[in-house]
């Protein structure tokens, strides 16, 4: 016995320090995921919607989130970007305000070995590998399910003035381009106007009050890029005596609820969903990356539209 001992007493005090080290490890507390988010900024109800899942979400699996309000700026969010490189975060996730002018910032996360997960807006680049992956709404699809919607509505007949986004960004872009594509089938729906209201309500109302100014009664119908313009288009309609949903067809996305809600009043006609709510979608792609993981290279959100069939039921259950 004592020989026994004597002879592996290296190789026992040898297995109780690895024991000792890795039980100590498995203790240690886990670092958690450090995340760097660079937002547009707040110019929407979906925007503040969105900020609150990706914060909310981030706070339940106890994620580091770095989290940057844009403030409407791309050199602000291209600051945001290099001071998480600087940080060393496990992931940036970026919504980008406009489509273009991102190489340079996500080469310098690519060299760092940063993946950086597009959401919401997709960029354009040569470079596709400068981004993980998109995950986000149809935008293109939206604007379709717009024009077709209103096409059954109106009879295929109609002057339309239009309230775009944020020039320059995926979805004005692209809401834009598939409503007039999809027209394209109807000759008797024409734009008379186009002009930006850059996503905010104010700035709907302000653009819509011009319109009537210049159009008056030639206008039959307008078209938001979202929601927020398109209650300040309705709020413009009432100031100058006119019914918004009667006199004025409204067509709008996002369905925010407060956009559900005004259909269900009539005083909207039709939402087109833009899900906002993907927090949840985003951090499990942020883990399966981090841990070596493969993604699809673009995942679309599911949406659904909104007119007067289904918009009382739908409010209860309105999510943001
Ligand atoms: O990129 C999504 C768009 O941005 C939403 O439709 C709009 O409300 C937001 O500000």
């Amino acid at each position: 016995m004592y020989i026994l001992s004597r002879r592996y007493l290296p190789l026992l005090v040898g297995a109780l320090v690895l024991a000792g080290a890795s039980s100590l490890l498995a203790q240690a507390p886990k670092k958690p995921l450090k995340v760097g988010f660079a937002q547009t900024g707040a110019e929407s109800t979906w925007r503040t919607a969105n900020s609150e899942s990706m914060k909310a979400e981030a706070a339940k699996r106890g994620i580091d989130l770095k989290f940057s309000d844009g403030q409407g700026k791309q050199e602000n969010q291209i600051r945001a970007i290099n001071s998480f490189i600087t940080q060393g975060v496990d992931a940036i996730v970026l919504a980008p305000i406009v489509e273009t002018g991102w190489d340079p910032v996500l080469r310098q996360a690519k060299r760092a070995h940063i993946p950086v997960i597009l959401t919401d807006r997709t960029i354009k680049t040569d470079d596709e590998s400068l981004f993980a992956c998109f995950i986000g709404s149809d935008f293109y699809e939206e604007g379709r399910m717009a024009a077709d919607w209103l096409a059954k509505f109106s009879g295929g007949k109609g002057s339309i003035v239009e309230l775009q986004g944020t020039p320059g960004s995926a979805p004005a872009n692209e809401r834009r381009k598939s409503f007039a594509d999809a027209l394209a089938k109807y000759p008797g729906l024409k734009i008379i106007d186009s002009q930006s209201g850059n996503f905010e309500r104010s700035g709907g109302k302000q653009v819509m009050e011009a319109f009537l100014k210049k159009h008056g009664k030639a206008i039959n119908i307008v078209y938001a890029h979202n929601d927020d313009m398109a209650l300040g288009a309705a709020l413009a309609i009432e100031e100058a005596g006119l019914k918004p949903g009667k006199d004025i067809t409204i067509v709008s996305i996002d369905a925010i609820r407060e956009g559900v809600k005004a259909v269900a009043d009539g005083r909207i006609n039709c939402v087109v969903e833009c899900n906002p709510l993907f927090g949840p979608k985003v951090y499990d792609t942020v883990a399966k990356l981090i841990g070596g993981g493969t993604v699809p290279k673009k995942a679309f959100n599911k949406d659904e539209l909104f007119d007067a069939t289904n918009a009382v039921k739908a409010l209860p259950t309105r999510q943001y």
